[in-house]
């Protein structure tokens, strides 16, 4: 849950390749940073609390270094103090170290060392992590790091250095760390993710979970932690370029991603039908199906139980990936796990997977990031193919997750070809959709709406879960209290939230669920609501009408777009940064 990056190498400007990284992954953590950069025999070290991104410097700043490594924190323990950004050291910076993770048992450790007279001065779980090192460190870093991880309970991402030493150490269990390498001139970035060191080079090994790697003048060497043995890693070449990782001529990367949705929903279907059709084999035999996945991901697996239920006559249960564990007993060899993860990384997904592992179960992953931890973890493998997403809410692959769910639930029914028409046909429609007058049309809504305190979205059917999305979208980024409903379910409590022109958005489909949701609309008029329908066609309920393409059983795809763009509208209307939302960050790597 956090941001990472180091550098080993000869560069001479390596401190602000550094800093300019760390901006890079931002978006996985901004609440305070840190670097620290090997300077003759002691440690430059700098940190600050804020987003890294607002940080000015000059290069004389810095001292040059060949041994680097930055944290953008996302606090677990302790408060977003100075002190307790990372790096964190001991004494005299005999040992320094940064962690993405949390120790579980670090209380315990802590006051183990305190009786051998070690002294804490932050509050995090980190801290105590480099004190056991330096307690079991004699010369040999690797080895008392890999002393120290024994003890340690809970998930981790580190990297250390220690004084004298002209090593850099990196271990993970559970949170991602990837290694770039430029193998002619002994270079190495170490990162959190990908995109961050994409504009030096797109050759990659993944450190895979209880694996350490060493980096020193020699090379690079690999171990696995829990066998002791050296292990040798493959360097693969990643596809993503770095200009899909930028922002562009766009304020922000929110609303290049959610305009990237000209093209992505194509690319996602952009896939073999034979393994689709396999997959849907596999579906259709498995001893109960399980969709899986959180926060968003967890609203289009919900989607997705209705895509199924609807398309091809089938009951798939959903449980979010942290509740997914207290169901496991009903989980047993020939029981179907689908995961759904932009990242790939989240821990709650990760440990549903090692839950129905654990009972024989199968796991397919549709995730964006390829030969992320659930990528590599699972039977089989969806890739979203929507590039980088960096904004911190979720917008194209939230409807390229929702658009393979969709195809998965023709290929059940035998009708791969009929999904794939209807889809080829949405993709044209939103293409069509995403225009400058469509996003004026939303953002004279939002001017008229950016002070309201509270909104509701309902929703009926498939579109019951894209409610729910929607008040994800419009909490995380505009900060106004909004809450998604089942269209029917208002009546039963709900309603009595609704005064005069509180903002309620109706989601339609011309479907079944049309005349119902209407009439749940007209019933929140009557007490005063304000009505804003979503819909392919106008009607006399609506206060304001945003129209959208009808695409049948695919409207869920659709109807959440308008969300998304006004969503960011207000964010930008009410002064916030909608990539960096408060509290929030892009790949929830902790419990
Ligand atoms: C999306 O807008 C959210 N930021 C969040 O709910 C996200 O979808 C969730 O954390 C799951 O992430 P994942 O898709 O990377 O697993
Ligand atoms: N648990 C650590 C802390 O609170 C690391 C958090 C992170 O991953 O950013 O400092």
């Amino acid at each position: 849950m956090c941001g990472i990056f180091a550098y080993y190498g000869q560069e001479k400007k390596s401190v602000s390749m550094v800093i300019e990284g760390l901006k890079k992954l931002e978006y996985r953590g901004y609440d305070s940073w840190g670097v620290a950069a090997a300077n003759q025999d002691d440690f430059f070290i700098k940190k600050a609390v804020g987003k890294i991104g607002s940080y000015k410097y000059k290069e004389s700043d810095f001292p040059e270094s060949k041994m680097i490594m930055g944290h953008s924190r996302w606090a677990t323990h302790g408060g977003v103090t100075e002190i307790n950004a990372h790096p964190h050291s001991t004494e005299n910076n005999e040992i320094v170290l940064i962690h993405n993770g949390i120790i579980d048992n670090y209380l315990d450790i802590k006051k183990n060392l305190v009786t051998k007279g070690h002294i804490f001065i932050s509050e995090t779980d980190t801290e105590v992590l480099a004190h056991l090192i330096q307690e079991y460190y004699e010369g040999d870093l690797a080895a008392a790091v890999q002393k120290s991880l024994k003890e340690i309970k809970g998930r981790y991402a580190i990297l250390v250095m220690a004084k004298d030493n002209n090593k850099l150490i990196a271990a993970r269990r559970g949170s991602p760390l990837i290694i770039g390498v430029n193998k002619k001139n002994n270079e190495y970035f170490i990162a959190s993710d990908v995109p961050a060191f994409l504009q030096h080079t797109k050759s990659v090994i993944y450190l895979d979970d209880n694996q350490m790697a060493q980096i020193d003048k020699s090379g690079i060497i690999f171990k696995d932690l829990e066998t002791d043995k050296q292990v040798e890693k493959r360097v693969i070449e990643v596809s993503w370029n770095n200009e899909e990782a930028e922002k562009g001529k766009h304020k922000h990367f929110m609303i290049k991603e959610i305009l990237e949705q000209k093209n992505t929903l194509k690319k996602a279907i952009d896939q073999d039908d034979q393994q689709i059709i396999k997959i849907a084999d596999e579906i259709k035999k498995a001893f109960g199906t399980y969709l899986v996945g959180c926060g968003t991901a967890g609203k289009v697996c919900l989607t997705g139980t209705y895509f199924f239920a609807e398309i091809a006559k089938k009951h798939i249960n959903f449980e979010f990936g942290s509740e997914f564990p207290y169901f496991k007993d009903f989980i047993r060899e020939g029981s179907l796990l689908i995961v759904v993860s932009q990242s790939g990384e989240t821990a709650d997904t990760l440990e549903a997977i090692e839950a129905a592992k654990s009972k024989g179960a199968k796991i397919l992953a549709i995730v964006n990031v390829e030969s992320s931890t659930m990528a590599r973890e699972a039977d089989h493998t969806l890739l979203l193919n929507a590039g980088p997403e960096k904004a911190v809410a979720s917008t194209k692959a939230t409807t390229a997750q929702l658009a393979i769910l969709y195809l998965l639930s023709h290929a059940c029914n035998g009708g791969i070809t009929e999904g794939k028409q209807i889809l080829v046909r949405t993709a044209a429609e939103i293409n069509d959709m995403l225009n400058p007058r469509y996003e004026e049309h939303i953002s004279k809504l939002a001017e008229k709406i950016k002070s309201v305190e509270s909104m509701y979205i309902i929703g009926r059917g498939s579109n019951y879960p894209m409610a729910l999305e929607a008040a994800i979208k419009l909490q995380e980024v505009s900060y106004i209290h909004a809450e998604g409903f089942a269209g029917g379910e208002l009546k039963h409590g709900p309603i009595a939230l609704i005064t005069k022109g509180t903002p309620c958005i109706a989601l339609v489909a011309n479907d079944e669920t049309k005349s119902d949701i209407i009439s749940n609309a007209t019933e929140i008029k009557s007490r005063g609501g304000y009505i804003i329908g979503i819909a392919p066609e106008n009607n006399e309920v609506f206060d304001y009408w945003i129209k959208v393409p009808d695409v049948g059983t695919a409207s869920p795809i659709v109807n959440i777009i308008p969300i998304q763009i006004l969503a960011y509208q207000l964010a930008v209307l009410r002064q916030n940064n909608p990539d960096m939302p408060r509290n929030l960050a892009k790949s929830v790597t902790v419990k």
